[in-house]
């Protein structure tokens, strides 16, 4: 394969049908979609149905069980790295759809331990705890339930985790961390261990376990679903999207270290102007001439890829600026300038729920019901 998917790197140009193969997950059908249909009041959410969220393992199960009356909460995280990007918010949008239409409780991991531990990073303990202070933020200004959603940093609760992560750890050993994380001999046992963090919450209910996250996770569930058999617990089922692209091309991955391939949910209104009209990797022809005559090509074009992702939710709309971008009637700059205003706006939005979320944090930390009860709880 000329690409490559892990948790820690994604590099060229992924063809995702390839990776539903190799990494032996189902692909979301028109029946698994149809089937969602029925538990869902109106559209489904444009990440579902525009084809983003894209894969699965046992989804079907999940909504079978819901047939029978039994219910499913959700998981998800963040590694505290530095600032969130828009990409980032993706998993979380989508989760909290879930909640909304599902009344299902949504538990949220920040991996403060593990981008300490990655050595690349450099980050300080201190560092990374800050950042999961900010993303935190971020993550509540996407909207989730107060009372059915327990934020926690892993530094904070790892007490309440321990026992159960002994018992997952005592079920591993070092050749398979290797095989399925490639970790070396010189990685250290920090981050040999950590997988079994991230693991521990798809046992926080004794429900089915649903997690909505980018397919570069999948390697923590795989795990996962090897070893929870042994424990007597169910094997967790998720739903994989795929990766809202850079905006320098669709190749590879958003990256921190990279400033030009991604919006930052701080970026300004200046910012995000610049960005996209410096960067955004662009479809159309050198020539406004040759563009009227020969058309752009909306499925390259990074501008387009993000309207259609996330940003231009109404079909019809979307539908036309690719039939005009196609027939050469809308220009590259048109098309940015589009993007410019749908993505400010939302990130002004964005900002402006960030500043609220200031008050709420304790309560999806320490003080919500859903938290109040997390941490009452030792899990074995
Ligand atoms: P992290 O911080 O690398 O990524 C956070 C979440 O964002 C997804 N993601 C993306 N989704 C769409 N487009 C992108 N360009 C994009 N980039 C990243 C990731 O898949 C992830 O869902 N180890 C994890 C933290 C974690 C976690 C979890 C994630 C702990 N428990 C449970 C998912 C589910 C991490 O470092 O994520």
């Amino acid at each position: 394969m000329n690409f490559k998917v892990t948790p820690w790197e994604v590099e060229g140009k992924i063809d995702y049908d390839k990776l539903i193969e190799f990494f032996g997950v189902n692909k979301i059908d028109e029946t698994l979609l149809e089937q969602f249909k029925r538990f869902v009041k109106g559209d489904l959410h444009v990440l579902l149905r525009r084809g983003y969220f894209f894969a699965h393992r046992d989804l079907d199960r999940v909504l079978n069980d819901l047939k029978n009356g039994k219910k499913f909460f959700l998981y998800t995280g963040r590694g505290p790295s530095g600032p969130m990007h828009i990409g980032h918010l993706v998993p979380f949008i989508f989760t909290k759809w879930l909640q909304e239409k599902f009344d299902a409780n949504v538990y949220i991991e920040l991996t403060d331990d593990e981008k300490f531990l990655e050595p690349k990073r450099k980050l300080s303990l201190e560092e990374t705890r800050k950042w999961a202070h900010e993303n935190i933020l971020d993550i509540i200004a996407v909207g989730f339930d107060p009372e059915k959603t327990f934020i926690f940093q892993d530094t904070e609760y790892i007490r309440h985790m321990y026992p159960l992560a002994l018992k997952i750890a005592k079920k591993i050993n070092f050749s398979q961390v290797k095989a399925v994380f490639g970790f070396k001999n010189e990685t250290n046992v920090g981050l040999i261990f950590f997988p079994v963090l991230q693991m521990v919450p798809t046992f926080f209910e004794d429900k089915n376990c649903l997690i909505p996250a980018a397919i570069d996770q999948d390697p923590y569930w795989r795990l996962q679903r090897d070893i929870a058999d042994s424990l007597g617990k169910s094997k967790s089922s998720q739903i994989h999207s795929k990766f809202l692209p850079p905006l320098t091309g669709l190749e590879g991955k958003m990256s921190a270290s990279k400033p030009e391939t991604a919006v930052y949910l701080t970026d300004d209104e200046k910012t995000v102007k610049e960005k996209i009209y410096k960067y955004a990797f662009s479809g159309g022809q050198p020539t406004v001439e040759e563009h009227r005559k020969l058309g752009g090509n909306p499925d390259i074009d990074v501008s387009f890829q993000w309207l259609r992702f996330l940003f231009e939710e109404d079909d019809k709309k979307i539908k036309k600026i690719e039939e005009d971008y196609r027939s050469g009637r809308l220009l590259t700059g048109e098309l940015k300038d589009i993007l410019i205003e749908k993505l400010n706006n939302f990130l002004i939005n964005h900002r402006q729920r960030r500043e609220k979320a200031k008050e709420l944090v304790n309560i999806f930390k320490y003080e919500g019901r859903l938290a109040r009860e997390m941490w009452n709880k030792i899990f074995e």
